[in-house]
């Protein structure tokens, strides 16, 4: 591959999209250049990007578009004409425009798009759908992917990528769902408050969530060290059970490669 810089820009809380993200990486190069996981620090300063730079730009799905923080963040991308390839990873419900709004924003940023895909990985929210994806199959083929996108980057590939989707995109919905602490168990240690990617738990008394700024990721409860934070309740337990019965199928992800 080119001596230019291979890149890795995503967001994930609760480190799904990220086992996609490193596979492709894996088939592309032994370390990358740049690797961002936005969910680390949502105000990080993103580099610029020139010909020859091959960037992986991904995202969980979150209400069938990209969740709005992570898209204002990747607005500010500027491509100038480098290769990127496009990944949105999803609880098997459905990805619906959240794929089409990554294309629209990476090719408005001036990007390449050299391929993209649709992943599946465990429902964060309801961890019984989906659940223990990515398994090895889906991993191979994230890896199979990447190698058809580095095929047609070296044979120098330019043209449009058919992706599903409507425009204008579904309107944005909240789930408002908000972890539930448990105050005997939270040892008021304060991990979550320093890893919340939307300052959304109290430092002072990280037993508070700030619900307006909840933007229910699951990233407090999978670092949670004492397991004080969980999804609970009457709303959610019947949510979760509607929504694993009529989700239960397991699909298959989708990709595309010039
Ligand atoms: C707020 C929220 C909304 C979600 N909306 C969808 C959705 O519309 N369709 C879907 O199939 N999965 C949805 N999911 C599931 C995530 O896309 C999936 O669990 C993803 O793997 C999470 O990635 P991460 O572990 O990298 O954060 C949603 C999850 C969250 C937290």
């Amino acid at each position: 591959m080119s001596n230019k810089r291979i890149a890795a820009i995503f967001f994930s809380a609760t480190d799904t999209t990220k086992k996609y993200v490193d596979a492709v990486v894996s088939a592309l190069t032994d370390k990358p250049d740049i690797y961002i996981n936005l969910a680390d620090n949502m105000n990080i300063l993103l580099p610029e990007f020139s010909d020859g730079d091959i960037l992986i730009l991904a995202s969980p799905v979150y209400g069938g578009r990209l969740p709005e923080q992570v898209a204002k963040r990747l607005k500010e991308l500027r491509g100038k004409d480098a290769t990127a390839i496009i990944m949105v990873v999803y609880g098997s419900r459905d990805y619906d425009d959240a794929l089409l709004e990554l294309m629209d924003i990476t090719s408005d940023g001036g990007f390449h798009i050299i391929g993209a895909g649709a992943f599946i990985g465990q429902h964060s929210i309801f961890p019984r759908v989906a659940r223990n994806r990515p398994d090895n199959k889906d991993l191979t083929n994230a890896v199979k992917f990447a190698t058809r996108c580095k095929e047609s980057i070296s044979h120098g590939k330019r043209s449009n990528l058919e992706i599903k989707g409507n425009r204008p995109y579904k309107k944005v919905m909240r789930v408002g769902l908000i972890p539930i602490v448990d105050k005997k168990i939270c040892s008021r240690c304060g991990l979550c408050a320093s890893k919340c990617p939307t300052d959304a738990i109290c430092v002072d008394n990280p037993t508070v969530t700030i619900a307006e700024k909840c933007i229910s990721c699951g990233r407090c409860i999978s670092h949670c060290p004492h397991k004080a934070r969980k999804h609970s309740g009457l709303k959610y337990k019947l949510i979760d059970a509607l929504f694993t019965r009529a989700f239960s199928k397991q699909k298959e992800s989708e990709d595309t490669v010039l």
